[in-house]
């Protein structure tokens, strides 16, 4: 199972998505199955690490980013399964790119009871707090998000 996770700049939210993702995936004892990578629809970042307050906040809370960025590609669309994306506006970008792959294509939040219908805000022109609680959102939709492709696989 290949899983993309996608931002704007793919230094804020979508680096942390995918390795709290991947944190939650190998508590469950399923790393092995997934195949998990992030990128932005923009490329003004392209090569670098995850914003340093990104980075201090993740680490604060235990987690070590590593991630360079990337911009999407038309490929990634046949390589993925699932493209996640944070807020309505990486939706329409990336539906706009490849429409015929729309049906690969959701919110973060699709299957999280306590966030679904919510975007994760960009937190990139905020203060500490505003980091916080993004870490705070994607730790729990990144959880909910494991459990629905355990329960999945379970009954596969
Ligand atoms: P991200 O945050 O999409 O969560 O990575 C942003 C990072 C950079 C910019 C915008 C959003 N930027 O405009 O450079």
């Amino acid at each position: 199972m290949k899983i993309l996770f996608v931002c704007l700049g793919n230094i804020c939210r979508s680096p942390l998505a995918e390795e709290l993702f991947r944190t939650h995936i190998r508590e469950a004892g399923l790393e092995d199955m997934f195949h998990i990578d992030s990128c932005g629809t923009g490329n003004w970042h392209s090569g670098q690490l995850p914003d340093v307050r990104t980075r201090r906040n993740a680490e604060k809370n235990g987690i070590t980013l590593t991630h360079r960025a990337r911009q999407i590609r038309e490929t990634d669309f046949e390589t993925f399964d699932h493209l996640f994306v944070m807020d309505k506006m990486n939706l329409s970008d990336v539906n706009g790119l490849r429409p015929d792959f729309s049906h690969k294509v959701s919110m973060i939040t699709e299957y999280s009871t306590s966030f679904k219908g919510r975007q994760v805000p960009d937190p990139y022109t905020g203060d500490e707090d505003d980091f916080e609680n993004v870490f705070r959102m994607l730790n729990q939709v990144c959880s909910e998000l494991a459990k629905y492709f355990h329960s999945k696989y379970r009954t596969a």
